[in-house]
């Protein structure tokens, strides 16, 4: 690929994948609203807020691929998640619609599911279960990406993500971790395949304890190698196990499902 963009480029997900995918396409261009230092050899630096059309028109011409991970990633206020998740999503695919339909991979999240219990294991077609306003913002990024396809042929991995970071931070994500390795190879399937179409990816590493199942989307060829189970002595070591009764040791979404909807100012 020539020039592959990736959105939220700053952010934790986003600094992990400029370290990793510098090899996937000769030109990363990353952006976000936030300082990204400056320009690598192979890279450029682009500063936009998601939620302005204008620029994001611009920041999509020229890109073969988009790795969208910018936005509001946890529970806030409405406003900011109606710019940057709502009004941002839209944005993109628009620009992505004026600019050749580049392929996208679109970090959704376990939070779209939230309310199912963690003995529930789940497909990609059960009802979602949005466990707050950030889990709605997925849901609408989710169907925008299905109009899209189904409409003008737009291609996109939707990577529900359960959590991705260096480790598992508690218990709960045992089960939907996923490593920045796995991740990588999911980004490599996701170019290469000759097909996409709109598939719902669980982003989760092969872990034992998993609550969901990728075989739907095996045609990708993406095989995690990473196990979350590897990091359990030492949680079990560092912290409390969650009360059994607790929303992390009872819904997928852990203490989202608790949180207030934040009140606007
Ligand atoms: P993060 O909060 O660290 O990074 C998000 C980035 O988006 C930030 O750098 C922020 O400045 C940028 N951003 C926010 N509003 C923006 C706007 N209006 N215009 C342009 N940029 C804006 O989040 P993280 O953890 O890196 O997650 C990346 C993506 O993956 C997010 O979409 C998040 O919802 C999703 N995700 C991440 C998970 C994880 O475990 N890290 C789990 C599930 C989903």
């Amino acid at each position: 690929m020539k020039r592959l963009l990736i959105t939220g480029a700053a952010g934790g997900l986003g600094s992990a994948m400029r370290a990793r995918l510098s090899g996937q396409a000769e030109i990363l261009r990353l952006s976000d609203i936030a300082d990204l230092g400056a320009a690598g050899p192979n890279e450029e630096v682009v500063t936009c807020d998601l939620g302005d059309a204008e620029a994001v028109m611009k920041l999509v011409e020229g890109c073969d691929g988009i790795l969208h991970l910018g936005g509001v990633s946890v529970e806030d206020k409405f406003s900011k998640i109606l710019n940057a998740n709502l009004l941002g999503l839209f944005n993109l695919y628009e620009a992505a619609r004026a600019h050749g339909h580049p392929r996208i991979i679109f970090a959704s999240s376990n939070h779209v599911v939230g309310f199912y219990r963690q003995d529930q294991h789940i497909d990609v077609k059960a009802p979602m279960k949005p466990d707050g306003l950030y889990g709605v913002s997925k849901c609408f990024g989710e169907a925008l990406a299905s109009m899209y396809f189904d409409k003008f042929g737009q291609e996109t991995a939707i990577v529900r993500i359960g959590s991705c970071f260096e480790k598992p931070l508690n218990h709960r994500m045992l089960s939907g971790w996923m490593s920045y390795d796995d991740f990588v190879s999911l980004v490599g399937c996701v170019f290469r395949a000759p097909m996409l179409g709109c598939p719902i990816i669980w982003g989760i590493s092969d872990n034992d304890s998993k609550w969901w199942d990728n075989s739907h989307a095996s045609y990708l060829g993406w095989r995690p190698k990473d196990n979350a189970e590897r990091f359990r002595a030492e949680l079990d070591a560092t912290q409390e196990r969650p009360a059994p009764t607790s929303a992390m040791a009872v819904y997928q979404g852990g203490k989202f499902v608790k949180d207030p909807i934040f009140p606007e100012d």
